[in-house]
């Protein structure tokens, strides 16, 4: 590489970008900044400026950026020259990575899932979750909610929400009821009894779902968080009409809203949980679906792909997933859902927004439908600010807060302060 080049990387110049990546290009528009490097709740761009990361890379790091125990683990690996692509072999890594789910989470939370690594996205963990379940039903239909958000690829697309994603996957799967969720900007539904009026009688000509696939907290939506309520009915409905329950945790997984998984205050037990984002750890691609083990109808191969195997993801994965049995972790989260419920609450009460509505950490600030413009606006300020922060909502006209969940809780205080004294 010549020095010329080097110099160009380093900098914070973003021609490069502009001229030969497509516009497709996302997130980079809202920030056009060029980062180097990453350190806990930091990342930090080319000049050296620190930006408090309140974005986690959209839910990949809730242990922040770079955590000084995964780092350790992934390059203590590659420095002893174990093996790093295994497509589903049998290695050690994934050995101690299934060792761990078991120890973490299987066993003390009494799960009995078999877990099927699928290829390294939300949306392919999906696309594995909606394929089982008409094989376990031999039924067809899905039922997906208002407003939800599952993935790109065709089958995660259909059962999502969004006009604006869907028109450029057209043609889509057709077999989808869309029901509003318990929550949005129209208010409160009642899911339950449209579910019951649906598909509730025998001659209204609509056939019974093969799954319900949902989020315990629609983040893409606006950050609605379902009531523990609504997902125990939700799910004793799909029992009785012998539906299979899909709960996404792709984004409130790994311990957005506090609990590891969205749904786990509920007390429901799904039949699929889908996995991805920071299941890695260190934002390494993985993704998994967790499937009640009564429905692993899979035949070998039926759901394969090359990137299965990632070894370093394992690694990272299974330190992350270590810190769900240190007192001290789990302590700082608490406070840290604590310390941001209060900052919520009181950032509520500006008469510059509409409403927030937050679970452990995520949050939303909602400046109201049609001022898309007052929350790009602040997420501009926030970023003078040196704070990362993301949009979300129908047409983005809700602030996303979410911070990784080891922030430390003085950091975190500061943080919300300034984004606060923002909003006035
Ligand atoms: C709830 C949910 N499901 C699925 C996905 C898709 O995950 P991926 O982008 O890894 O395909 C996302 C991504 O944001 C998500 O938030």
């Amino acid at each position: 590489m010549n020095t010329q080049t080097t110099d160009t990387l380093k900098s914070s110049d973003v021609r490069i970008f502009e001229r030969i990546e497509t516009e497709c290009r996302a997130y980079c528009r809202d920030l056009p900044v060029v980062f180097e490097k990453g350190s806990g709740s930091y990342a930090i761009s080319t000049d050296g400026t620190r930006y408090l990361d309140f974005f986690s890379g959209a839910g990949a790091l809730n242990y922040g950026h770079n955590h000084p125990k995964m780092i350790e683990a992934a390059m203590n690996y590659i420095a002893e020259g174990n093996i790093l692509h295994g497509l589903d072999m049998f290695t050690t890594a994934k050995r101690e990575l299934l060792e761990e789910i078991e120890r973490t989470l299987l066993t003390p939370k009494n799960w009995d899932y078999k877990i099927q690594f699928t290829g390294p996205t939300g949306t392919d963990a999906n696309e594995a979750a909606l394929k089982l379940a008409r094989l376990v039903t031999s039924r067809r239909e899905i039922v997906a909610f208002r407003g939800s958000y599952h993935g790109m690829s065709i089958g995660s697309l259909s059962v999502s929400g969004s006009r604006k994603l869907r028109q450029a996957g057209e043609p889509l799967l057709n077999e989808v009821t869309f029901v509003p969720y318990e929550f949005g900007p129209n208010g409160k539904f009642d899911s339950i009894e449209y579910l019951n009026q649906h598909f509730g009688d025998s001659s209204g000509g609509n056939e019974l779902p093969a799954a319900v696939i949902v989020e315990g907290v629609q983040i893409q939506a606006g950050v609605y968080a379902a009531s523990s309520e609504w997902l125990r009915q939700l799910q004793k409905w799909t029992k009785a009409n012998g539906v299979l329950l899909i709960v996404d945790e792709v984004q409130t997984g790994c311990g957005r809203t506090g609990e590891f998984f969205s749904f786990e205050n509920s007390g429901i037990v799904p039949d699929i949980i889908t996995v991805a984002k920071s299941i890695g750890g260190l934002g390494l691609p993985m993704a998994m679906v967790f499937l009640r083990r009564g429905i692993d109808a899979w035949k070998p191969g039926e759901h394969t792909g090359t990137f299965r195997g990632n070894q370093l993801a394992f690694v990272a994965g299974r330190v992350a997933l270590q810190f769900w049995r240190d007192e001290a972790f789990l302590q700082l989260v608490n406070d840290n859902a604590e310390t941001f419920a209060s900052a919520m609450e009181s950032m509520s009460s500006s008469t510059q927004i509409l409403e927030t509505r937050y679970k452990g950490l995520i949050g939303g600030i909602d400046f109201g439908v049609g001022e898309t413009a007052k929350a790009q606006e602040f997420q501009r300020r926030a970023q003078e600010e040196h704070i990362i922060v993301e949009r979300c909502g129908r047409e983005g006209e809700v602030v996303k807060l979410m911070p990784p969940i080891n922030t430390p809780n003085d950091v975190l205080i500061q943080g919300l302060e300034k984004l606060s004294r923002l909003i006035g």
